[in-house]
């Protein structure tokens, strides 16, 4: 190789090689190990995140550009909202081109409002990061003012809230800024920052902003207890449709409501996860991928399609039992009474768990009568790691309703949770499930 050959190969190795070794690594910076089914794998730190990102008037709002950034190559799905006084520092279409999204700024805007409204973003957000937060936001906050679309979001959200300040040292001391972040701080808003150092107007001191890998940290910490970050999970939900003739089915009351909750909420926990649904009218849940499927036969299709999960969570309600045959005609009408002649439909749970390897396996046991009792019995027969029980017909909840509450059992103990949204219920079930889980693989593993 002459001279000249080693000095392109070398230029064209800079080139185009270097920056794949760059993205490399800090895609890698970017990813959380997590154990499935023994193996580590790379996980996006907030893969399934939504991330509102408040910007407000400050100099330090230059830097949301990179912010947003840093957000997504972790994986989140960022949304910018932005103060007036923010838009004198940078503009929303900087921010609307790297986010991906169109940014909002404005409360009374029909068009927005029509789209995603305050309230919709409010609920939106996993997390609401607030960078830079300027004193006036801050003061703003602290009073629970909603005269801006960004305070009113703030104010109409349970999401929890994390503020980043910027501002000049002097007004960052200023007891009055000094006893609005105490009182932010005692309401649970976490405080990212400032940092010490020098300023743009020329001052030394704190009241910088974190920088932006910092604050992509911290926001990573927040998310901390989601403990199924990584975990295959698998959800059955709905009733099933047993075909008697080509217009008629057995089904139950079954809306599905329960496990929907369950697979958004072992998202939320970070967990990647298909929902295999029986006829239900739900929208998939955000960052779900869902199956559609009628009866039993297909459902177990379905689930022994998917390949090693790490948890499967059995909230369907399949019909135990099915038409012998199925006619190829609709049924004529006639005099006298007509009989059914039924077979049972394959147990999906039982099939799963009979196979199950490492999978940790939750069933769902809806009774009339004897609770508890007909639930543990469930447990020990389908050999499951956890049941979570509930009580249907009457007065109790259960099928197609919004609350529920369940007893949640495995093998040496349980629990209760008292009659709640099924959103939150789920939120909880997740915990415990997450918790066995933990507990089940350190057992294993000791
Ligand atoms: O025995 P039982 O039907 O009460 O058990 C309920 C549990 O079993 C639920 O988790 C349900 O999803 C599951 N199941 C199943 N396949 C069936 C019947 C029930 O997976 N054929």
């Amino acid at each position: 190789m002459d001279d000249r050959t080693i000095v392109q190969v070398t230029a064209w190795i800079k080139c185009y090689l270097t920056p794949f070794i760059f993205r490399g690594f800090r895609l890698r910076w970017a990813e959380v190990a997590c154990r499935l089914n023994g193996q580590v794998i790379w996980v996006a730190k907030l893969a399934n995140k939504r991330i509102l990102l408040g910007v407000t008037g400050s100099i330090a709002a230059y830097k949301s550009a990179e912010l947003v950034r840093r957000l997504m190559d972790v994986g989140a799905t960022v949304q910018v909202v932005m103060t007036e006084a923010a838009q004198a520092f940078v503009t929303p279409f900087t921010l609307q081109t790297l986010s991906g999204r169109p940014v909002h700024c404005a409360l009374m805007d029909a068009d927005a409002e029509a789209t995603m409204g305050h309230i919709e973003q409010a609920r939106w957000a996993d997390l609401i990061v607030i960078a830079p937060a300027s004193a006036n936001f801050t003061a703003r906050l602290a009073q629970g003012r909603a005269d801006d679309l960004l305070s009113a979001i703030c104010l109409a959200s349970a999401a929890p809230l994390a503020v980043a300040p910027a501002m000049n040292q002097q007004m960052w001391a200023n007891a009055a800024t000094q006893a609005n972040v105490a009182m932010l701080v005692e309401r649970g808003v976490t405080l990212l920052g400032p940092a010490v150092g020098e300023q743009a107007c020329g001052d030394v001191g704190a009241g910088r902003m974190l920088e932006p890998d910092q604050i992509v940290a911290k926001c990573t910490e927040q998310f901390e207890t989601g403990v199924l970050a990584g975990c295959r999970v698998l959800v059955t939900a709905g009733p099933t449709q047993e075909d008697i003739d080509p217009v008629r089915y057995i089904s139950n009351r079954s809306s599905g409501k329960m496990g929907f909750s369950i697979a958004a909420a072992a998202a939320e926990a970070g967990a990647l996860v298909t929902l295999i649904s029986g006829p239900v009218s739900l929208d998939t849940p955000a960052r779900v991928s869902r199956i559609d499927v009628r009866s039993a036969e297909q459902m177990l299709a379905a689930v022994q399609a998917y390949e090693a999960p790490d948890i499967v969570i059995a909230a369907a309600a399949v019909a135990d039992y099915r038409p012998l045959q199925v006619a190829t005609q609709k049924i004529k009408k006639q005099a006298g009474s007509a009989q059914l002649s039924l077979e049972q439909t394959p147990d999906i749970l039982a099939t799963i768990a009979e196979n199950r390897g490492d999978m940790f396996v939750v069933g769902f046991a809806a009774e009339t009568e004897h609770l508890e009792k007909n639930a543990r019995i469930k447990l020990e027969k389908k050999s499951l790691d956890l049941i979570a029980a509930n009580w249907v017909g009457g007065e109790r909840g259960g099928f197609d309703s919004d609350e529920n509450a369940l007893t949640v059992l495995w093998q040496n103990g349980g629990v209760e949770l008292p009659m709640a949204p099924k959103e939150k219920l789920a939120r909880l079930l997740i915990e415990i499930v997450a918790e066995r889980f933990d507990a089940k693989n350190s057992t294993e593993n000791s």
